[in-house]
């Protein structure tokens, strides 16, 4: 009887098998549903659409959810989810979430047109797109293919990145995420040019900066009392205040002529002109200098790259039915 070699063969299957396995995992393209379900884009943009026509503050609702999500067990839905107390949603840092029915309407819709095909990790990075573009800001292609997750819990959003955080933990947070200094200061930037903030991230910065009292010494002076008075010291937690002043409803790189002035609101958007390289980025899209950054195209750049986190692909996680419980 021949002896057969078979090992080459199963080297080479391997390795076949390897690079496949390499190549299609974490793949995620523009256009991805064109076949399965080419209304799927026009679907949620229509959505957003209607619900920011009613509500402007829709807008950022839908933005700040895609960050949220992605940094936690990155963009993969968990954020939708609903499971009791102990739910990922209901995190500290998750405090003012909102639009989410802004997501199950249009997933309601999709599961009537084309079921079990579009994710709720997709939805919300699309719906993220859309509201941004409704703001002014820009349009870009979202790669698509996400597949949503399985697991929701509290714990584990228990590092998102803090108001107080230093630079320096801000920064490693953002490295975590595999973003750099430059798209930690775009994304701040962009996500906070638009929307507004509820007096309880601000306490802190206000009335007990260092421990002993005293307020963000990088806050003007002329803008400190105003900032005291719309949060006054164990006053009602919920007051919302604008994030970028003057323009909250419009993208535009006045947050970063605020923050450059102190006039930022939050105390995370002050400390990016507190360090040397993220000061040195976002001058660099409000400089003077006639070789000047486009913030909106760098801003789209990021959010590609922010919706592109630890996402699930091929056969991992599933299609939700409904957004807010696993299948
Ligand atoms: C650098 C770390 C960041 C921190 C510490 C932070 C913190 C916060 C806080 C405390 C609020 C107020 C929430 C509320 O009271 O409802 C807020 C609002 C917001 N954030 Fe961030 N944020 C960060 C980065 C980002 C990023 C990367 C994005 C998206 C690209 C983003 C998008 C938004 C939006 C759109 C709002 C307004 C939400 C609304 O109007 O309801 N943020 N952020
Ligand atoms: C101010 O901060 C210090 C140090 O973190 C803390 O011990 C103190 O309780 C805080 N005071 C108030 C009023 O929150």
């Amino acid at each position: 009887m021949h002896n057969y070699n078979l090992k080459p063969l199963v080297i080479a299957l391997v390795i076949i098998h390897a690079y496949f396995g390499v190549t299609t995992k974490g793949q995620l393209r523009v256009g991805f549903y064109s076949q399965t379900c080419p209304f799927a884009e026009s679907i949620i943009r229509n959505a957003v659409q209607t619900a920011v026509s009613v509500d402007r503050q829709i807008a950022p609702r839908l933005l700040r959810l895609l960050f949220h999500d992605c940094f936690v067990q990155g963009c993969d839905g968990s954020i939708l989810l609903e499971n009791g107390e102990t739910s990922e949603r209901n995190a500290k840092g998750n405090l003012g979430l909102a639009g989410f029915e802004v997501i199950h309407n249009a997933k309601a819709q999709l599961e009537a047109t084309c079921p079990g095909v579009v994710s709720c990790a997709d939805i919300v990075a699309l719906a993220a797109r859309d509201a941004v573009a409704l703001t002014a800001g820009p349009f870009y292609g979202v790669p698509t293919g996400r597949r949503d997750g399985r697991i929701s819990n509290i714990q584990l959003a228990a590092n998102l990145p803090d108001v107080d955080d230093s630079i320096e933990l801000l920064r490693s947070k953002f490295r975590e995420m595999g973003l750099s200094d430059k798209e930690l200061v775009l994304l701040s930037g962009g996500g906070h040019t638009i929307g507004t903030s509820a007096c309880f991230f601000m306490p802190k910065r206000l009335y007990n900066f260092t421990g002993h009292g005293d307020s963000d010494p990088a806050i003007n002076s002329q803008f400190l009392p105003q900032l005291k008075a719309q949060c006054p010291l164990n006053g009602d937690v919920n007051v919302r205040l604008p994030l970028d002043l003057s323009s909250q409803f419009t993208f535009d790189d006045h947050i970063f002529h605020n923050i450059r002035n102190g006039f930022a609101v939050l105390a995370s958007d002050a400390r990016l002109y507190d360090d040397k390289n993220t000061r040195q980025v976002l001058d660099s899209y409000v400089g003077f200098t006639n070789r000047r950054p486009s913030f909106k195209a760098d801003f789209a750049v990021a959010m590609v790259k922010l919706g592109n986190i630890g996402v699930k692909t091929g056969s991992e996680g599933e299609i939700r039915r409904v957004c807010n419980s696993v299948n």
